[in-house]
Parts: structure tokens; C-alpha cells; sequence
């Protein structure tokens, strides 16, 4: 009998496996870190071949550790870091160049060209998407004219992409023998390739980017009652189990979040900061530096949108503070070192890395940390980067109330960030919202598991799934308003120091 579902979730940093029980419980768990390959200022890699070894030897803990096995699983999930690009040739399955991670900016010359004749409107009327580096087409273009030999192979059907989605799950069900190249609209939806009315790749998207139709995944449903495929008996599962969900991480931790009505929103603290909007079966198209986006497509029924305010660094300036200026050891010293001090002493840390995500799109923009003066100390620079963290996201808030008429009566939490209590608190007073955290914390593979598992029959609706979200703890806003308007205004302020930084 098989009394659970396992997910894959593959993110920027670490891999895991988890099992969830019928409850939405976690019944075993084993993550894994990979490298961070940094070639260059700007540029961010991983190998997929270590990603791939890492997927396999967290499945085959958790399942040893958990005493389970294949039989166990009604159903697997795969959950993934979005946007990131590889290619890899069908008949070998060695992959042409490294993953290109959807932080790098090495194509911000691709990017920036869209924009110059009028292509760049396109890409925001069918994709939804503002041309950024952020997205896939662009990293797929940037393969094809830098990789000896790709181009050809992709006109012949031999090189093909995927986000790693597609690439863990063409290994998952055979790789080079017999493997499915299987997307679905919340991967595909990132990529500025894919019609967001059609569900389909788009022909005109594809000229934009000299990329032939031949190298791209098939889209299937995010819930697939008729499954992309089995895993196989020679990997890591030791049997066979119907792959059928597949979700983008952020949207992943929507479902996980049981954020099924128009109206309901959550904000995922990882790497960076990602906060969604179910907008229904509307496409609402943002005026305000927001992106539309699939957040799930379930078998048969209608795609259901969303509207994203996606942040590239929050969780990442945390792990800058600990790796590149060595202030705290661990990530739980970013809490305890800003409690030193009762405000931020005036400092504002912009952590625009990868020049600024939602809503403002400048890839010309660089870091800074302003206000700076003798009196200030480490804990003003922890403080002020756990507050760039929750004004980041109060910016993505402001351009949701624009374009969707929403006020959040509440903001849904969750990602590793959240263990930060500071922060969630300096969440709600940022924002005057209250900030709610639930009992699981881990939406983003909980929403895979839920994705496969509704296809399967394991759940039966999304309102079986709404009965297993519980709160474990709420942040109410203690700042009055002036203090909040106050650090706001000067917040904007620090913004416009980062712009036009690079030519
Ligand atoms: O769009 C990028 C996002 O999917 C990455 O998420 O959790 O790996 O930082 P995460």
C-alpha cells in the first residue's frame, strides 16, 4: 500500500528529497548543497552532472532513512530553481556547457537589444515577462553562439533544452535510453518562449532568439493524470513510480501554500524573495514591473495565472554578510547580531547583486549600502540587510496593489528566512501587515507532492489539501505609521543610488 509522495526539490543552492504522509506531514527528508560556480563577475554556473549525482544520493537516503521504498510512493514531484538553462545532447546525455543559473547577467546585451526595436514589447504582450537576463531565452541564444557545434545538433534534434525540471526527469525516466523531454507551463512560462494564452511555444518568441522548435520539451499539465513517465528500476527509486507533477519552485510553494483562490498570495524567502498572487484564470498584466505567470495548470482544467514580484537577492545578502565580509558565522548570527542595536542607524543596504528584479528591471544597477556614518557597526549592516529583505518585498507589495486592486489582509510566509523572527517582525511593521507562518514550512516540495499526488488520486481536491495548512506562528505590525512611511521614503531613496551604475 502506498501511503505517501515523494518530491524532488531541486533549488539554487541544495537538493532535496522529501515524503510527505496523506496529512501533508514530513515523513523523510535528506538535502544536499552543490557548487556555486562563479567563472566571473556576474556570472553563475552549476555542473548538471553533480546535480543530477546529488538528486540520486538525497532520493536514496531519505528513502533508506525513512525505511521506505518504491512501493511506498503512490507518486513523485519534481520542484526546481526556474529559468536555469542547460542543453545536453539526447544520445549521450553529456551536457554542453554548464548550467547557466537564472542570477547570471552574462546575457544583458541580449536583453537590453529586445528593447531596441520594439521585439521587447512582444515578449511582455505573449510571455508576460519584461526581456531581462533572468529568463531562459536569452541563456539558450547565448549556448547556441558560444558552444562549438550546439547550433547544428539543436537544428538536428540531437542538443535539446531544459530547465532542470526537464533534465532531472529525463534522466529519472531512462536519460539516453528512452528518457521523456517533458516540461510544464510554470517552467515553461519563464523562459520568454511560451505563449501564455496558447500554453505553447511561440514561433515569433522563437525568431527572437534564433531557437529551433527541434531542441524544446513537450508541455504537459503541472498535474498529470496520464504521468510524463515511470521512474526506472535501475535508478535511484529501485522501482517503478508515476513522475506526474510537475511545478517551478515559487510556484510550487504557492500550491504548497494552499493559495488556490484569486486573491491569495505567499511570499517564499530563499535565495531571494518571491512573492504570488493567484490572479484566477485571469491574465492581469502588470503596469507595474510585476510578471505574469502560470502558477499551475491541473490536468484537464483551465491554467490558473498569477502575477510574481520576483527579488533576486534577500536570503543571499544574509549568506554575503557570512561568506564575503565574514561578520557572522552562521545564518542564525544575522538575527542575534541586529538585535544589538534598536533600529538601523540609518544605514539602508541595497543588495542589487544582479542589478534589481521586480518592479524596477535595471540590470544596470549595483549594490550599495548608504547612510553610513562613524557611529555605525556590524549590527547596523545585519539589521539593514534583514530590512532590505522586507522592503524588497514591501516594493513587490505596492506594485500588487497597483495592478490587481488587492490589499493583503495577510502575507502567507515560508522558506528558510522564516526561522528569522526579527525579520518576519520587521515584515510586518515594513509592510502593516500581518505575516503568517504555517506548520510546514516546506511548501515549495509539499506543493509538488500535492501536484503529483492530486493526479494520481492520493488527494482528491485542492479542498482536501486546504485542510491540511495549520498556523504555527503570526507577526503583527508594532511600528506606528509615520516610522513606517518614514524608513520607506528613505528606503526609496537608497534605491536610486544603485541605478545607473553599470554602463
Ligand atoms: O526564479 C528563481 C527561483 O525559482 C529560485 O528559487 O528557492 O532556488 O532560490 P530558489
Amino acid at each position: 500500500m502506498a501511503d505517501f509522495v515523494g518530491a524532488i526539490d531541486q533549488g539554487t543552492t541544495s537538493t532535496r528529497f522529501m515524503i510527505f504522509d496523506h496529512g501533508g506531514n514530513v515523513r523523510g527528508l535528506h538535502q544536499l548543497e552543490h557548487e556555486q560556480i562563479l567563472p566571473r563577475a556576474g556570472w553563475v554556473e552549476h555542473n548538471p552532472t553533480e546535480i543530477w549525482e546529488r538528486t540520486r544520493a538525497v532520493i536514496e537516503t531519505a528513502l533508506y532513512r525513512a525505511g521506505l521504498h518504491a512501493a511506498d510512493l503512490a507518486a513523485v514531484g519534481i520542484t526546481n530553481q526556474r529559468e536555469t538553462t542547460l542543453v545536453w545532447d539526447r544520445h549521450t546525455g553529456r551536457p554542453y556547457h554548464n548550467a547557466i543559473v537564472w542570477q547570471d547577467t552574462r546575457t544583458d546585451r541580449i536583453a537590453a537589444a529586445l528593447d531596441r526595436d520594439g521585439r521587447g514589447d512582444v515578449v511582455r504582450r505573449k510571455a508576460g515577462l519584461p526581456p531581462a537576463t533572468y529568463f531562459s531565452g536569452g541563456k539558450i541564444q547565448w549556448i547556441l553562439e558560444n558552444v562549438d557545434g550546439v547550433r547544428e545538433a539543436a537544428e538536428d534534434g540531437t542538443a535539446v533544452f531544459g530547465n532542470i525540471d526537464a533534465w532531472l526527469l529525463w534522466n529519472l525516466t531512462g536519460g539516453r535510453d528512452g528518457g521523456v523531454h517533458v516540461t510544464d507551463p510554470t517552467n515553461a512560462s519563464r523562459t520568454m518562449l511560451m505563449d501564455l494564452e496558447t500554453l505553447d511555444w511561440d514561433d515569433e518568441l522563437l525568431s527572437f532568439f534564433g531557437i529551433p522548435r527541434a531542441m524544446l520539451p513537450e508541455i504537459r499539465p503541472s498535474s498529470a493524470p496520464d504521468p510524463y513517465g515511470l521512474t526506472r528500476a535501475g535508478g535511484p527509486f529501485h522501482g517503478e513510480i508515476p513522475l506526474s507533477g510537475i511545478l517551478g519552485d515559487q510556484q510550487a510553494a504557492t500550491v504548497g501554500q494552499v493559495c488556490f483562490a484569486p486573491g491569495e498570495a505567499k511570499n517564499t524567502y530563499g535565495t531571494g524573495n518571491f512573492l504570488l498572487l493567484n490572479t484566477g484564470e485571469d491574465l492581469v498584466r502588470s503596469k507595474s514591473g510585476l510578471l505574469t505567470t502560470v502558477c499551475y495548470q491541473f490536468g484537464e482544467a483551465k491554467p490558473v495565472y498569477a502575477l510574481e514580484g520576483s527579488i533576486a537577492v534577500t536570503g543571499s545578502a544574509v549568506q554575503w554578510l557570512r561568506d564575503q565580509l565574514g561578520i557572522i558565522s552562521g545564518a542564525a548570527e544575522s538575527e542575534s547580531l541586529a538585535r544589538q542595536v534598536d533600529d538601523n542607524g540609518g544605514v539602508y543596504f541595497v543588495p542589487a547583486f544582479s542589478g534589481l528584479f521586480a518592479p524596477y528591471w535595471r540590470s544596470d544597477a549595483r549594490g550599495a549600502i548608504v547612510g553610513l556614518s562613524r557611529y555605525n557597526t556590524n549590527a547596523h549592516i545585519a539589521r539593514a540587510t534583514l530590512e532590505a529583505i522586507c522592503y524588497q518585498t514591501r516594493d513587490v507589495v505596492e506594485a500588487m496593489r497597483q495592478d490587481s486592486g488587492v490589499t493583503l489582509d495577510v502575507l502567507r510566509v515560508d522558506g528558510g528566512v522564516t526561522a528569522n523572527e526579527l525579520c518576519m517582525q520587521l515584515q510586518a511593521d515594513i509592510l502593516g501587515v500581518p505575516v503568517s507562518r504555517p506548520v510546514v514550512a516546506e511548501t515549495t516540495a509539499l506543493g509538488a507532492a500535492y501536484a503529483a499526488g492530486l493526479a494520481t488520486g492520493f488527494w482528491a481536491t485542492t479542498e482536501e489539501l486546504r485542510q491540511n495548512w495549520n498556523e504555527d506562528r503570526r507577526w503583527s505590525p508594532e511600528w506606528d505609521d509615520e516610522r513606517r512611511a518614514a524608513g520607506y521614503a528613505e528606503w526609496k531613496k537608497a534605491v536610486t543610488r544603485t541605478l545607473d551604475w553599470v554602463d
